[in-house]
């Protein structure tokens, strides 16, 4: 099996021309994923924030970035693999890896994908919430402006507008999340529920 490298310093990023713009495409595809525009991964690298698996063939196979939320708490998010590279351990070695470097930073995670559930498990977090919490949710990121964004779910009415991510109220109270009430959240907000 292909052993992976990880990449998670700025200069090591810079060999691979397109990257972000290259990983920003793909989380428009998928699903369970956020859109995250390429500036956006860019300027997470610079901080550190973004780990990139490649094989042997010095290939990008993978992704994973940690996304601040509010003063001390974050979200471990973006877990990508390539479709021609799912199925031979990779996202979970990825989650491995993620979770050695942030060690010692609070980090949370929610999705409604029971693959990256299953991963996160394996990966030592723990299952606090569950679906029956979501009926009451809070607002937790827009992360896209109303010029370029795309969103988290195909589903979604504002898919190319506005994205906002929902957490359950009892997740945000156990990490002190105070929701955000601008006019974006409200109008998905108001649409959703
Ligand atoms: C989720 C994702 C990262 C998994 O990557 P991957 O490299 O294919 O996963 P792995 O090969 O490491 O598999 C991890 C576990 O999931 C299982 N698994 C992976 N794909 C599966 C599938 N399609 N159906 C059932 N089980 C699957 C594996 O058997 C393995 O379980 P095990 O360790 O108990 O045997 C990948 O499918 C992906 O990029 N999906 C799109 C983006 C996404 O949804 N990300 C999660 C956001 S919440």
């Amino acid at each position: 099996m292909d052993t992976l490298k990880f990449l998670y310093k700025w200069d090591d990023f810079l060999q691979f021309e397109g990257w972000a713009e290259k990983i920003s495409a793909a989380t428009k595809e998928e699903k369970f994923l956020l859109y995250q525009p390429a500036e956006k991964l860019l300027e997470m690298a610079q901080k550190e924030r973004i780990i990139l698996a490649i094989n042997e063939q010095r290939i990008i196979v993978g992704v994973i970035a940690l996304w601040a939320i509010g003063k001390s708490w974050n979200e471990v998010g973006t877990i990508f693999v390539f479709p021609e590279h799912r199925r031979k351990g990779f996202g979970q070695e990825i989650t491995r890896f993620a979770f050695e470097r942030w060690n010692g930073q609070k980090i949370m995670s929610t999705s409604k994908n029971p693959l990256s559930m299953h991963i996160a498990l394996k990966s030592g977090m723990v299952a606090v919430t569950s679906e029956g919490d979501m009926k009451e949710v809070v607002p937790l990121t827009c992360v896209c402006d109303e010029s370029d964004g795309v969103i988290d779910s195909a589903k979604c009415p504002f898919r190319d507008k506005d994205c906002v991510f929902l957490i359950s109220a009892k997740t945000a109270q156990m990490i002190n999340y105070v929701a955000r009430d601008d006019e974006i959240v409200q109008r998905v907000r108001n649409h959703h529920f």
